[in-house]
């Protein structure tokens, strides 16, 4: 059983508030009866809701995290027939989307789920959430270079808005580097190392906001937390 302001939430068909009003203002019925009380409930499997006498369709949200390999593609499918990101995910017979991309060859968090408003939110520039990387690359950059890093870079035809970066270790000619971005432009980590002279030899993505790819195996999948969906809700 479910609230019904939940229950209409889910579906997508407004926020929780404007759920709620939508009760208030009569709009919505459950099995042909006009519903005003809020924190009624219902059950999603057998109860039949409308809004403005359309008919709600429910599909259950999925939210899954994945560690994706190298050498998988970040598409339902390929040209090429490479592996994609969803032969690893069993199990799941929903239709499921990753959120935004990562590289052929980057490997890491990658979240995917059938929930559009999330991806949306989670995509699109404005909402502006840091995405933490740990990049092996060649050479060890400076301090002049690092800063470069932070404020801006010139790449293709646009700068780079503030970027974080700092070394975590370094061999003889190779340094690991932990970046952190906002943006998420095609390539964008690659293409900021490239800028200051030292080309991405690996590059794997450990979080995105608050959620952390932590020890999930690397191929493996999951579902996210109560905790984590909480957070992304709040976002
Ligand atoms: N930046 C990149 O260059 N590649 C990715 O896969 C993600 C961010």
């Amino acid at each position: 059983m479910m609230r019904l302001q939940k229950y209409l939430a889910l579906c997508g068909i407004a926020s929780r508030r404007k759920s709620e009003q939508l009760i208030i203002d009569g709009k919505v019925k459950v099995n042909g009866e006009t519903v005003t009380t809020l924190g009624t409930k219902i059950n999603p499997q057998t109860d039949k809701v409308s809004v403005n006498n359309k008919d709600i369709i429910y599909e259950e949200k999925v939210y899954i995290m994945l560690n994706k390999p190298e050498k998988y593609i970040t598409s339902a499918s390929d040209q090429f027939d490479r592996p994609t990101v969803l032969d690893l995910i069993d199990l799941i017979e929903k239709r499921i989307y990753p959120v935004g991309r990562l590289d052929y060859n980057t490997s890491g968090l990658l979240l995917l789920t059938n929930d559009g408003q999330l991806t949306y939110k989670l995509t699109h520039p404005k909402h502006n959430i840091w995405k933490k990387y740990i990049a092996k690359v060649k050479g060890i950059p400076t301090e002049q270079e690092m800063k470069k890093f932070k404020t801006g870079l010139k790449i293709d035809n646009y700068t780079t808005s503030k970027a974080k970066i700092k070394i975590i270790e370094t061999k003889e000619k190779n340094s690991v580097l932990e970046i952190q971005i906002k943006e998420g432009r095609n390539r964008q980590v690659r293409k900021m190392c490239e800028a200051i002279n030292h080309p991405v030899k690996k590059l794997k993505r450990v979080s995105v906001g608050d959620i952390h790819i932590g020890n999930l195996e690397l191929g493996e999948w999951r579902f996210l937390t109560d905790k984590e969906l909480r957070y992304l809700e709040q976002l």
